[in-house]
């Protein structure tokens, strides 16, 4: 399956610097939703708005335009990207997302009745892989908070690759302002043992906050994971 070098995705047009993020100008009543749960939950949510189109369009960059991919969102939250990948889709494939969130995946079937929205924590994916019968995926979108990435019985990237197959792609959004933090750069180590190759984007700077996207790809095998992981 043929994917667009990751080089496109670091010169994409949506990393020039604007005057404002586009946020500001998307749907009240999701914007609204996005911050009730974030009121509710504010660990879990970990945002009070909905990505920016710039920074969807640099996380769904990756799609493969031919074939017919399984795509996986995780933490899809009020849509934004999952009206993205449909887009991209365009019938093709089958697409699934996963939220943690009861309220705010009920609020994404009827908005998008082609994709199979599924009320699980990530950690759940290869179990609910299985039991549609999908072996590997082709591509994970994930909106998820870092937190997760730790708050399981098994560190969360390694799981991903599990189940990504071996020319897929993995995109993360995080924040440049973090990086540097502990728990990012534990994020980043967790990605770097699951997967060969980890490039990061420029800051894509129309978002609010502005951030950037890790692009995860070629997973490693289990055995390499572990030796790189050292002594359990
Ligand atoms: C920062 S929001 C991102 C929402 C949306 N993708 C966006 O970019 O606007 C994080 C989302 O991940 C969801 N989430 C948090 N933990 C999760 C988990 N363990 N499994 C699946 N979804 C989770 C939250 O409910 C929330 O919808």
């Amino acid at each position: 399956m043929t994917t667009p070098p990751v080089s496109a995705l670091a010169h994409h047009p949506s990393t020039a610097r604007p005057s404002a993020p586009d946020q500001a100008t998307g749907c009240g009543g999701e914007r609204a939703r996005f911050v009730r749960e974030f009121l509710r939950d504010p660990v879990r949510t970990a945002s009070l708005v909905p990505s920016s189109a710039a920074l969807t369009a640099r996380m769904v960059a990756g799609l493969p335009e031919h074939g017919d991919p399984v795509v996986v969102e995780l933490g899809p939250g009020t849509g934004v990207f999952t009206g993205a990948i449909s887009g991209r889709l365009a019938g093709r494939g089958r697409q699934l997302a996963v939220e943690v969130n009861e309220r705010l995946a009920d609020g994404l079937r009827p908005r998008h009745p082609d994709v199979e929205v599924l009320t699980a924590g990530a950690a759940e994916l290869p179990t609910l892989l299985a039991e549609r019968g999908i072996g590997r995926v082709d591509a994970i979108v994930s909106g998820l908070p870092w937190t997760v990435y730790f708050d399981g019985p098994r560190p969360l990237a390694p799981i991903l690759a599990e189940v990504l197959a071996p020319d897929g792609v993995l995109t993360q959004f995080s924040y440049p302002w973090t990086a540097w933090t502990p728990p990012a750069r534990r994020q980043r180590a967790q990605l770097r043992a699951a997967f060969e190759e980890v490039l990061v984007t420029r800051t894509v700077w129309r978002n609010l906050p502005p951030a950037l996207v890790y692009v995860a790809r070629r997973p490693r095998p289990t055995t390499a994971r572990q030796r790189l992981a050292g002594p359990s």
